[in-house]
């Protein structure tokens, strides 16, 4: 427990971990047998980390029974909610047909079908199994394809934990992300602040080592920092000018900002772009996808020895996977449509409407907003913008380093809090939704919110204006 915690937040630290006797005996299994005692950094959480047995729809469960209105979604993987029967359906008939086969299949191809349906940019795919993966791997194409090293990344940007991208992320940005990365690395690696071509067209001017741009198509972290869209259609223009690839991350965006994701909401076309979560329906999976032109660079002649030379080798046992395959399907069929990103949306809508409203009661110094089916909520703590601010709207920003830099023990005790009262969400202070939440979700959810901000004003960490 930290020892400078008020005695409010003592207590429900208390009552926290009372409340999850068994997720405790989880957690001293764990702390035995896991590094780092949980699987994901995201999952570390103190007094004792969630420990789920089920979900369904919008909700789930944990091991001691608490019940959760559930904004994480699977990291943002489940578009239709927990445990949708037709995406089972799905898994069970192609698992009753064996799990892996190491071969491709016919699912994979249908797939593959439905991706390049759906994707603007995508004239091919290559399927792989994560999102860190995949942006690996389109690093690595757009390295071969213009036989350039360097990468130009925008700071708060997350592309996965691979080593060209593990820098760059979190605040401060110019300190290294990780132990472990060469010094190499950051050789061939450019971090700035998104938002300002003209410092885009400097460094490309500068720089003709540049292979590619790579970005969050909504801004860092899923729009955490929104970013203005001129700012993508000029970006799209400065690389192509340059010979400079572009890369949309959308990881996050795929699927859940329109059926084509935030290239087709934005309408700017990627040179090459990358996907997880939401493409493998809730299961493991990733794709990259691109211009053919590029992802030729896949293509084989038949020598192998020749062939390790002059293309982009790529393997990887689970690539294109018959169950991911199947699950994948199924969720873009209905994506397809419109309709369950629309649903995802509007219920999205709700929550920040609601939870702003909660804010405004309380008048708190902070405000709710979002893309497309996410929320994200900002306290403001800098004293010299309290001072000046005297309706939510002036503290709207767009500035990276205040929007990721909010105190970390205020985000702790903001996601304590909620958990407590029955919220999860995905990460810092904001979350996704799905087609299956509900209104009365939003409901308990808004009531679970209203308990946290009032908490967190007694505590004195978040502020009135
Ligand atoms: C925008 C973005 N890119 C890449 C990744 C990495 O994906 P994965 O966790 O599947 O490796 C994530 C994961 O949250 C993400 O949000």
């Amino acid at each position: 427990m930290a020892t400078n915690d008020s005695a409010g937040s003592a207590r429900l630290m208390q009552a926290y971990a009372e409340a999850r006797p068994k997720s405790a005996a989880c957690y001293r299994r764990a702390s035995t047998v896991l590094a780092g005692n949980v699987g994901h950094d995201l999952r570390y959480f103190q007094p004792v980390p969630l420990y789920i047995e089920r979900g369904k729809a919008g909700r789930k469960w944990d091991v001691d029974g608490n019940e959760y209105v559930d904004f994480l979604m699977g990291n943002g993987a489940l578009l239709l909610g927990h445990a949708d029967a037709e995406v089972i359906e799905a898994i069970a008939a192609a698992a009753s047909r064996g799990t892996h086969f190491g071969n491709d299949h016919p699912l994979q191809i249908e797939w593959a079908e439905l991706i390049l349906k759906l994707v603007p940019s995508a004239e091919r795919i290559r399927f792989v199994n994560s999102g860190t993966e995949a942006s690996h791997l389109a690093i690595r194409l757009a390295r071969a394809f213009t036989g350039r090293s360097k990468l130009l990344r925008f700071e708060g940007h997350f592309h996965g934990w691979h080593d060209d991208v593990v820098h760059g992320f979190q605040v401060p940005f110019n300190a290294d992300g990780s132990l472990g990365v060469p010094a190499s690395v950051r050789q061939n690696l450019i971090t700035i602040p998104d938002g300002e071509i003209g410092l885009v067209e400097q460094v490309l001017s500068q720089d003709p080592q540049v292979a590619a741009v790579i970005l969050e198509p909504s801004g860092a972290s899923w729009g955490r920092v929104p970013i203005d869209v001129e700012f993508l259609r000029r970006l799209r223009e400065v690389t192509a000018q340059s010979g400079v690839l572009l890369i949309f991350d959308e990881v996050v965006t795929g699927f859940r900002f329109s059926p084509g994701g935030a290239q087709q909401l934005y309408g700017v076309i990627p040179d090459l772009s990358y996907f997880a979560k939401i493409v493998a329906g809730g299961l493991p999976g990733g794709v990259v996808a691109g211009r053919k032109e590029i992802m030729s660079l896949f293509e084989q002649t038949g020598v192998p020895h020749h062939d390790r030379f002059e293309r982009v080798t790529h393997f990887g046992t689970f690539n294109g996977a018959p169950l991911s395959a199947a699950a994948g399907i199924s969720v873009l069929k209905r994506v397809a449509s419109g309709q369950a990103i629309g649903l995802a949306d509007a219920r999205a809508v709700q929550l920040r409407a609601a939870f702003n409203d909660v804010l405004a009661r309380h008048q708190v110094a902070g405000y709710v907003y979002g893309p497309a089916s996410t929320f994200h909520v900002y306290f403001e703590t800098n004293p010299e913008r309290l001072k000046r601010a005297h309706r939510a709207e002036d503290l709207r920003t767009t500035d990276a380093k205040l929007l990721k830099g909010m105190p970390a023990a205020l985000v702790t005790q903001y996601q304590r809090r909620l958990r407590f009262h029955g919220v999860d969400i995905l990460s810092s202070t904001g979350g996704v939704l799905s087609a299956a939440h509900t209104e009365r979700d939003v409901e308990e959810a808004a009531r679970a919110f209203e308990q946290t901000a009032t908490g967190l004003l007694e505590e004195g960490l978040i502020h009135r204006l």
